[in-house]
């Protein structure tokens, strides 16, 4: 792998275990020379997240709990601290109450829509604030994660991917979103028939067969260098091809 990010930093939001896709998103970035911060969900995912982060070499892990403000604040003061700046930030968080996944969506909740739009969506821009003034003048990139289950949340978060890199682009910052197929972490594992949707996609996407968490690292790599340069405000589709089928 060329170091093609050596000298950069980034933040990188969603790593549970070592399933989670932003856990492959940190080994790509981490691989290409990157020095990151990864962050952990309170104190039941602190031991983990830290034995992961000393994987990488130059990386640190740190509290941050989306759904308050204060715990974003605190992360961005210690990120500003350790890195100065910051050339990259990855937002792969979502989160929806395992009742809400199932069942008709007519009977969402309030709470559980307000919930699910908070976490999944709002924090892209609640993070993209705070990362503002540590990108200014360094090309940045931020990259979040889309997909087709938790649809509402996820068409919000697409939306504000859209609205994200309109006011960031004449700052030199580019804003993208990659659109996974489905993969086994610990929030698809609250998905009913999630099997099924594996063994559906890898019979009908045109690769016939499902994707890799390192793929979907890759592409997070590939946005976060230069070789994206000329992109922003986009979906990039890592589902072996599933998305063109009308089927
Ligand atoms: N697994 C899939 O099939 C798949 C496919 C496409 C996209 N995605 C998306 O990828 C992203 C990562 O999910 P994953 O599948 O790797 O699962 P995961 O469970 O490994 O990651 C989800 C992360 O969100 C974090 N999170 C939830 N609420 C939070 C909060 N309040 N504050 C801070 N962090 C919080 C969790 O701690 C966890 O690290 C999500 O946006 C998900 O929708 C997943």
């Amino acid at each position: 792998m060329q170091r093609i990010l050596e000298g950069k930093t980034g933040l990188v939001l969603g790593v549970a275990n070592k399933r989670s896709i932003a856990w492959s998103c940190a080994q790509s970035l981490a691989g290409a020379g990157m020095r990151l911060a990864l962050t952990y969900q309170g104190e039941r995912m602190e031991k983990g997240v830290r034995e992961l982060a000393a994987e990488l070499p130059g990386s640190i892990a740190l509290p941050c709990d989306v759904a308050q403000d204060e715990s974003l604040d605190a992360l961005f003061a210690a990120v500003e601290k350790e890195f100065k700046g910051l050339d990259a930030l990855v937002h792969a968080i979502a989160f929806a109450k395992r009742e809400e996944l199932t069942g008709d969506f007519f009977n969402t909740s309030k709470e559980g829509w307000t919930i699910a739009q908070e976490i999944s969506a709002f924090s892209l821009v609640a993070l993209t604030r705070r990362a503002l003034p540590l990108m200014e003048g360094r090309s940045g990139s931020i990259v979040t994660m889309n997909y087709n289950v938790m649809g509402v949340a996820k068409a919000a978060l697409e939306a504000s991917v859209r609205y994200l890199a309109n006011d960031l682009g004449p700052r030199g910052i580019r804003v993208n979103a990659i659109s996974a197929g489905p993969l086994r972490t610990l929030s698809s594992a609250g998905i009913a028939g999630f099997t099924e949707i594996l063994d559906h996609v890898a019979a009908r996407a045109p690769l016939r067969r499902n994707i890799t968490a390192e793929e979907v690292g890759d592409t997070c790599l590939f946005l976060a260098s230069p070789m994206s340069r000329g992109i922003t405000g986009s979906v990039i589709h890592v589902d072996a091809g599933y998305h063109v089928m009308g089927v």
